[in-house]
């Protein structure tokens, strides 16, 4: 699927060089990003990518070489004043005092950006934080830090939230509660770019995608269609070494495909249940049924290892 309608952030041929002692060292080349208005979108890629390189660029922390920039609508860096009020991002972690509560940090920082104070609570409450406002910021969990950050760059009640790899160092509870936040964030009107080298993590929270290799842009769209166009349902079925042969012939006759992988056979076209169903039938019991499930990890692996086969030729 293509991305379109009305776009919250959209590059063209976006591209960074980096000078270095070997040379120059692309980050990104000729990036086309588009993300759309309303909900979560994963920026995603491997480290190294040009994930922060491209998201630095468009809060005009670095200079593009070539190429352009818009922020709904708005060519960016030149005319980033016009909506720098409507994004609130975190590229690095914000310092917070560890001695002073969630709240009275949130009110310092409202009070440096001209932001009236009792925007504060609304805030604390849109990060699920308002039970621990009054508690220093030295006994929160690091989710609940993470959550605080997201809660400040909520003070200007911005429209885009621009979140570079957030949950990097959390364990999988201060995940659970980022991927929560950002789905309410977008839940309740406001667009989220979150960028991750995690793809099957944010597959849970992303409405669509634009994955990132070496700097180029290789798919974008709905997570939903990437993960269908790229297979259908299929099972790894565990069988016993003498019953491959049998179980892959009954298969086969049922039209699935079926393909080998020692003393299993890995195999597509229908579910579990009735993979299993058909064995059953012929006297051939499964040792083991497991539902391969496809995500972006193996959409991506896929992608590029197309990229690479072609590029040998
Ligand atoms: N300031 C810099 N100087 C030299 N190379 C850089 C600089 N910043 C980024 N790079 C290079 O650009 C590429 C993309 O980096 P980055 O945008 O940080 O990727 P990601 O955020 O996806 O991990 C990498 O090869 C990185 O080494
Ligand atoms: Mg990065």
């Amino acid at each position: 699927m293509v991305i379109d309608g009305e776009l919250a952030v959209e590059t063209r041929g976006l591209r960074k060089s980096f000078r270095t002692l070997r040379g120059r060292r692309v980050g990104v080349e000729n990036l086309d990003l588009r993300v759309p208005v309303g909900g979560v979108h994963g920026f995603l890629g491997p480290n190294g990518s040009g994930k922060t390189t491209t998201i630095r660029m468009l809060l005009g922390l670095a200079r593009p070489d070539r190429g352009t920039a818009t922020i709904f609508g708005h060519e960016v860096p030149r005319h980033l004043p016009d909506v720098v009020g409507r994004v609130g991002a975190i590229v690095e972690s914000p310092r917070f005092f560890p001695a002073f509560t969630g709240r009275s940090n949130l009110r310092l920082l409202a009070d440096a950006i001209g932001t009236p104070r009792d925007r504060v609570d609304a805030v604390l409450e849109e990060v699920g934080l308002s039970g621990r406002a009054g508690d220093p910021y030295r006994t929160y969990s690091l989710g609940m830090k993470q959550r605080l950050a997201i809660g400040a760059t909520l003070l200007k009640d911005p429209d885009l939230l621009i979140f570079d790899e957030p949950t990097n160092g959390l364990d999988p509870a201060g995940i659970h509660e980022i991927r929560r936040t950002m789905r309410d964030l977008a839940d309740r009107g406001r667009t989220v770019l979150v960028s991750s080298h995690i793809l099957a993590e944010v597959q849970q929270v992303a409405d669509s995608v634009s994955i990132v290799a070496r700097g180029r842009l290789i798919a974008e769209g709905r997570v939903a269609d990437l993960v269908a166009g790229q297979a259908g349902q299929a099972v790894r079925v565990g069988l016993a070494s003498d019953e491959v042969a049998v179980a892959a012939s009954v298969l086969g006759a049922r039209g699935l495909s079926v393909e080998r992988d020692g003393a299993a056979l890995v195999v597509e076209g229908a579910g579990a249940a009735a993979v299993n169903r058909m064995l059953g039938e012929q006297g051939v019991w499964a040792r083991e049924l497991a539902p391969r499930q496809v995500d972006l990890e193996s959409v991506f692996l896929g992608l590029t290892q197309t990229e690479t086969a072609g590029e040998s030729v």
